[in-house]
């Protein structure tokens, strides 16, 4: 069949099987038009779904653009969250069927990409390019892990708790729920409070696909109850959590108090990511790539870059030159195809960020500034020097980026200096010399090393992604180990 105007088409990187998600071609005017005549749509309200009625106190839902209420949720109480573990049972279906129907989810979250664009606009405050790359992501983990789970039939541990961030609200948690729906399992998700409204729009849809009430069910809330409840039920057989290291290192305390010791904890969590360029680097491209890694979705990546080291001889130029790129970033309305930068998730965010920018201010290290709107909770992206070869003590989750400076012959110090924290997510390097690529490769203790290129955005399948020490359990998601965590550990070694 001919694809619509507008949509691009995959490319088959796994030879006929299609796994990557079509393009959306935002020059493209039909497309363009489909998405502009979803920009007043109504989201609809969220609540649980589950195999019981639900019921829950009702909260309403704000747009962090505009400080306006967009929709209500209905948060699940503990009798609820009981009454789903009670009522959650493993997807028996054989693994052919469980994968069509994972694939069929993937097809209908790419027939109502307006809808979704819409609700990650508004709820989560994405830009345009930040909503295609996420719903595409989240296909992709659909499709890939689909593929994955038929390449080997594993016996599922039974019931999942998935427990997801704000950041991707649609990605993330759809990629968990595939990887424990694939492998047989039955999910009990919670995605975080402030994003409900697009979780509610995904489970709809793979329920449609055709995935059984019992196998997955939805339970917004608070962390520190639903959340809670969740990952301390003797019932749940693993948890896959994707947050914070704080919130991991709680979960993993109340699981080993109330689980049986082999319930696995898959965890994915923050990074202080940091990049090196050196005085060989192309200056324009290394540019490109700092400003994307640490500005776009409004640095809040757990992949972005925080913090860059810069050679000495070359750092007065590149920075001026990150300056000027600074001073052509669009901070405006997410929903604006020319907007780079969109709000932060909400005011305690953005009154966190702002309070660490004024500490900086007050301290002199500001070094630039790029103007913000005063309505809604944006956050202007921000430039911060830091002394000698320090590296940050917390993650700062928004658009702020420090700035170091190292001599040549200290390179290896910057490496030790980054090591020492203990977290290795992401981290970036740009230089043309070979033997440096290698030279820090061996040294740094990360998930994800970017040579040459910004360090955001892996590619479900291609760049399987995932941290080291404080940034996360492994395996990777979107990596052919993934998989192998969800099911009986028998039968993942006669699997591998
Ligand atoms: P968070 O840890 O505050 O919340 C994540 C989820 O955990 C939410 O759903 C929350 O409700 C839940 N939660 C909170 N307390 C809980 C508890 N006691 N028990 C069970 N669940 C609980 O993180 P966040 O602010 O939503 O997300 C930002 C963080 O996530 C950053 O640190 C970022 O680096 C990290 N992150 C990591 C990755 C990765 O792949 N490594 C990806 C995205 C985000
Ligand atoms: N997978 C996301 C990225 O690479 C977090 O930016």
């Amino acid at each position: 069949a001919t694809a619509p105007a507008g949509l691009l088409a995959p490319k088959d990187l796994f030879g006929a099987e299609r796994v990557n998600a079509r393009g959306f071609d935002l020059t493209d005017e039909e497309m363009l038009a489909q998405i502009d005549a979803v920009r007043d749509v109504t989201l609809p309200d969220a609540a649980p779904l589950t195999v019981a009625s639900p019921a829950g106190q009702h909260r309403p839902v704000v747009n962090p653009a505009t400080g306006e209420v967009i929709a209500h949720v209905t948060e699940a109480d503990a009798e609820t969250v009981a009454a789903a573990i009670t009522n959650a049972a493993p997807w028996t279906a054989p693994v052919a069927t469980r994968a069509d129907v994972l694939r069929k989810a993937a097809d209908l979250y790419e027939a109502n990409f307006g809808l979704i664009f819409a609700a990650l606009a508004k709820e989560a405050g994405k830009t345009l390019p930040d909503a295609v790359g996420e719903l595409r992501e989240a296909v992709d983990f659909l499709r890939y892990y689909a593929l994955e789970a038929e390449k080997s039939d594993m016996a599922p541990r039974g019931v999942f708790t998935a427990i997801s961030p704000w950041n991707f609200p649609l990605a993330i948690f759809t990629g968990q729920i595939a990887a424990g729906l694939a492998t047989g399992n039955a999910v009990l998700a919670k995605p975080a409070e402030q994003t409900p409204l697009i979780a509610a729009i995904a489970v709809r849809l793979l329920h449609e696909a055709g995935v059984p009430t019992h196998a997955l069910q939805l339970l917004p809330g608070e962390g520190a109850t639903v959340g809670a409840d969740l990952t301390s039920d003797a019932r749940v057989s693993g948890v896959v959590f994707t947050g914070s290291t704080d919130t991991a290192l709680l979960i993993r305390r109340a699981m080993a108090a109330n689980m049986v010791p082999s319930a696995p904890l898959i965890a994915e969590t923050g990074g202080l990511n940091a990049m090196i360029v050196d005085s060989t680097a192309l200056p324009e491209q290394a540019v490109r790539d700092i400003v994307a890694s640490a500005f776009r979705s409004a640095g809040q990546r757990c992949s972005a870059l925080r913090c860059l080291y810069v050679q000495e001889d070359v750092a007065p130029h590149l920075i001026e030159m990150i300056k000027g790129a600074m001073d052509q970033l669009v901070v405006a309305d997410p929903w604006l195809l020319s907007t780079d930068v969109g709000p932060v998730i909400d005011e305690e965010a953005q009154s966190q960020i702002n309070a660490y920018i004024s500490a900086a201010q007050a301290e002199g290290r500001v070094l630039h500034q790029r103007a913000a709107p005063e309505v809604g909770h944006f956050v202007a992206p921000t430039l911060i020097k830091v002394d000698g070869i320090q590296t940050l003590e917390r993650e700062i989750f928004g658009p702020v980026l420090h700035v170091a400076t190292f001599k040549g012959r200290d390179l290896e110090k910057v490496i030790a200096a980054v090591n020492a924290k203990g977290y290795g997510l992401t981290f970036g390097l740009h230089t043309r010399i070979d033997t440096r690529v290698q030279e820090v490769a061996d040294g740094i203790h990360v998930g994800n090393l970017y040579v040459n290129r910004n360090q955001i955005g892996a590619i479900v399948g291609s760049q399987p992604f995932g941290g080291e020490g404080l940034s996360g359990t492994g395996p990777k998601a979107g990596g052919p180990l993934y998989l192998k965590r969800f099911v009986q550990p028998q039968a993942a070694g006669a699997a591998g």
